[in-house]
């Protein structure tokens, strides 16, 4: 069932918990699509999976963009706050364990992943971030103390550029969170190797 409330239209799968994995689709997929890769990731967890409310000739998508990887940052900035708010909204409602949401987001999803890192510390403990970019460059970098993420490229890679998420892994281990980058032998699409990678990282990341 899709819920329409709380500010985006999106599914909450109930598991055992005590992890919430919020599940952050990339562009022209929705709120149903990463669920079957996050009970894959964490058969356990609570599964939260919104669906981008921003439309490029009709495919969702989290935020605007002004060509492919320049992005809208004023429009990025506020569908973060919405996002931020969401998610506190969804914990009330669900009774959800607030140090215990993990984002997995896959390319926009991973990008408005790593903003919500940037301008929301706190509100999410540990990230994976598959095909992520670095969203944009804040004036001073955040206090991720405590925050655990995982960025996974695909070495071949045609949209995301390899400074990228390499400068996101300097940024946001300058912010003091614990970051591991690891290179898949991929394009864009999510490989097996993403999948079992990042298993392995939550598994020795909780
Ligand atoms: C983005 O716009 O977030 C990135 O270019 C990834 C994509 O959605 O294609």
């Amino acid at each position: 069932m899709t819920e329409s409330d709380l500010g985006f239209t999106h599914r909450f799968v109930r598991g055992q918990g005590p992890a919430t994995l919020l599940l952050l689709h990339g562009t022209g997929a929705n709120e149903n699509d990463l669920l079957p890769l996050g009970r894959a990731l964490l058969p356990e967890a609570h599964l939260l999976s919104p669906r981008g409310k921003v439309l490029e000739y009709g495919m969702p998508r989290f935020f605007r963009r002004l060509a492919e990887g320049v992005f809208d940052v004023e429009d990025l900035v506020a569908r973060t706050h919405e996002l931020a708010d969401f998610v506190d909204r969804a914990t009330k409602e669900y009774d959800l364990d607030p140090s215990r949401i993990v984002a997995v987001g896959y390319s926009n999803g991973a990008n408005i992943a790593g903003s919500l890192l940037l301008l929301h510390p706190g509100v999410i403990t540990r990230a994976v971030l598959l095909r992520a970019m670095l969203p944009f460059e804040p004036d001073q970098p955040p206090d991720l103390t405590g925050t655990r993420v995982l960025i996974s490229g695909g070495r071949v890679d045609p949209i995301t550029p390899a400074e990228s998420p390499k400068r996101l892994e300097e940024l946001l281990r300058a912010s003091g969170a614990d970051v591991e980058l690891q290179w898949q032998p991929a394009g864009h699409e999510l490989s097996q190797d993403d999948v079992e990678h990042a298993l392995q990282w939550l598994a020795e990341s909780d």
